[in-house]
């Protein structure tokens, strides 16, 4: 049986153990997300973090954030033995009984190689309403006009993930970036 909880303090190292394990089934882990270290833990700010048990082990997590009046998934995972069993639903059900006095969608980035969980929120009732890129550029000052307010900073790059307007956009301009991965981006209304 499965049971959901939200994330207590001292959690910390289980988080850890199953956001890494969990993902390293995908062939983007590891490029695309940098894997997760302990050390870094502290540095994750989330809304809410709802983790799934059974039989007292952790065995799957998710992470929701509100931004602008949408819910976003920001990691869903469950460890590789416990998939297919209804963890991974269950812990969808929780977050948007979460999210459903705060927001009226709901908003999920999936990495167009993760084929299993694009499939499992299509099914969960997700539409893919577009695409989105994650780029690198070194060139500041020519993107900055064009940012959205999804893109970060890593020293002198700039992470920034456009929709597929914005990325139209970018190449007009034949701005300097490299493409690091592509994304499927998906939305429910709750
Ligand atoms: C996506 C993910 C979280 C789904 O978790 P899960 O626990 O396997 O999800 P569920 O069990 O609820 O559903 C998965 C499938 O199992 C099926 N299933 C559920 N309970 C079942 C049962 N008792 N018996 C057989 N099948 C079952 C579901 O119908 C569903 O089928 P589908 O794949 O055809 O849609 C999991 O695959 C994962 O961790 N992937 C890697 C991480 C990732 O890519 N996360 C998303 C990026 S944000």
């Amino acid at each position: 049986m499965v049971r959901i909880r939200p994330f207590m303090k001292g959690d910390e190292e289980a988080y850890v153990r199953v956001h890494n394990e969990g993902y390293s089934t995908e062939a983007w882990y590891g490029s695309l997300e940098k894997v997760l270290k302990f050390e870094n833990f502290s540095e994750l700010s989330y809304d809410s973090t709802f983790l799934a048990e059974v039989n007292g082990k952790i065995v799957g997590l998710i992470d929701v954030k509100v931004r602008e009046k949408i819910g976003d998934i920001e990691n869903l995972v469950v460890l590789p033995k416990h998939r297919e069993k209804g963890v991974g639903k269950a812990l969808l059900e929780k977050a948007i009984e979460f999210l459903r006095d705060r927001v009226e969608k709901i908003r999920v980035e999936t990495p167009i190689q993760s084929k299993n969980a694009i499939r499992f929120y299509l099914k969960n009732g997700f539409k893919h309403v577009a695409n989105a890129y994650l780029v690198e550029s070194q060139n500041k000052s020519k993107l900055r006009p064009y940012l959205g307010h999804n893109f970060y900073f890593v020293r002198n790059h700039i992470y920034w993930i456009p929709d597929n307007k914005q990325m139209e956009l970018l190449k007009k301009l034949k701005a300097d970036f490299s493409l690091i991965g592509e994304f499927k981006v998906m939305v429910k209304t709750i």
